[in-house]
């Protein structure tokens, strides 16, 4: 069979770190083009990484190339922009997290990609890890029991993703700390419960170190006098239809130890925590608690491609699950859009019954990562 084509949109820190990598290393993808707006950027990464053609206007790219396969990794206002463009030309999206700033947005999407017969997936690398896939089947198989609780967090002392950058204006990023460590914690741990629909959302968020020039992740460097409109830091609560409660933890700055990245589930069989990237499960067997570690056999190339190799299997066999469809970054956005209503306003948000439009439900996970957990 032909190689599927496949083009970059976005040639920034992480289309560097992770799709450029991903997709190249796979058999039947062609890497055929980079677009960024910023030319050079796209020209000195095609330059490293041997992709034939560059562009400064994604529409062109599109029309030219013909791509099968895109990946959306700009700014997260861009992405519901890109990503309903690239349906309608009929290109597969492969769109970096979130994949909206809000609800209105993702909705678009999924009746875009309903119209396009083509397929979205959310670039959520953290469903992905070996740790993460085999927590998840061991959910699904009963092991947790109901999952009435748990805590989703991910907390820096100085994270600050580049201060008055994009990622601190709000109209570019869609909000702070929440949004952006958050579509991939709260997200996990809503996953792993099983995406139940949400009666509430109330938290409070944050900006105690946005004039500290002090707290910027190590390695991004940040703009004098840019824009910081968003929150350092956001806490707050989840409750579920199905009775279950989710506590959310979340900082890019903090007078804390040290960064901790982490889901801890509760469930009336068993339990589970995911802390720092450790996986460790916990149960009772007549009498006696348990603690469980499972010894995962790591294939780093599979470590590498696993998010990108599912998405080009899902392309070429429509019957397989995808992982993360754009109707999850649609829960997701709801979820979000709640959370800061309620900081805005001091009072818990009530999410319409109809507004998690269904239960997302615990399919099965189809993924599997070539016997490698
Ligand atoms: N999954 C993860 O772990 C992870 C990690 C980091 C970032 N992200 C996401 O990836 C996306 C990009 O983040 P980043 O850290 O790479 O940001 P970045 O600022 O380093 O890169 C964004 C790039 O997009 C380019 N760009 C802006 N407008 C464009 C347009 N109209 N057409 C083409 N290119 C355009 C910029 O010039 C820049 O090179 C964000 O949505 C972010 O949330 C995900």
């Amino acid at each position: 069979m032909d190689k599927l084509k496949y083009a970059l949109i976005g040639a920034g820190g992480n289309a560097e770190k992770k799709h450029i990598h991903g997709y190249k290393e796979l058999h039947d993808i062609e890497v055929v083009a980079i677009c960024d707006v910023d030319i050079d950027k796209a020209s000195a990464m095609a330059a490293r990484h041997n992709v034939p053609n560059v562009y400064s206007d994604y529409k062109e790219m599109i029309q030219a190339e013909r791509p099968d396969i895109v990946s959306v990794v700009t700014p997260n206002f861009l992405h519901a922009e890109i990503t309903e463009y690239a349906l309608s030309h009929g290109v597969n999206v492969h769109c970096e997290k979130p994949l909206s700033l809000h609800a209105e947005e993702a909705r678009h999407i999924v009746e875009a990609r309903n119209r396009s017969g083509k397929q979205v997936m959310i670039g959520l690398n953290n469903r992905f890890t070996n740790e993460a896939i085999y927590l998840k089947k061991w959910i699904d198989d009963g092991n947790l029991g109901h999952i009435y609780s748990a805590k989703a967090g991910w907390v820096r002392r100085s994270g600050i993703p580049g201060r008055g950058t994009w990622f601190t204006d709000k109209a570019r990023a869609g909000g702070g700390v929440l949004i952006d460590l958050g579509a991939h914690y709260i997200d996990l741990a809503l996953y792993f419960m099983g995406m139940p629909k949400v009666s509430y959302a109330a938290g409070r968020i944050y900006q105690n170190f946005m004039q500290t020039g002090t707290r910027n992740r190590h390695g991004y460097t940040g703009i004098e006098n840019g824009i910081f409109d968003v929150e350092d830091a956001a806490h707050g609560y989840i409750a579920l239809e199905n009775g279950a409660s989710l506590a959310l933890d979340f900082s890019w700055a903090a007078n804390i130890e040290e960064e901790r990245f982490y889901v801890e589930l509760m469930g009336t069989k068993g339990g589970a925590t995911l802390i720092n990237g450790t996986l460790n499960l916990f149960g009772e067997h007549n009498g006696i608690c348990l603690d469980m570690k499972p010894k995962l056999k790591i294939n780093p190339f599979l470590q590498l491609t696993g998010e990108f190799r599912h998405f080009v299997d899902c392309i070429k066999d429509e019957k397989q699950n995808l992982i993360a469809p754009a109707e999850h970054g649609l829960y997701f956005a709801e979820v979000v859009d709640a959370f800061y209503e309620s900081a805005e306003t001091g009072l818990p948000v009530v999410l319409n019954a109809g507004s998690t439009e269904k239960s997302i439900g615990n399919e099965a996970n189809a993924f599997n990562a070539g016997g490698n957990v």
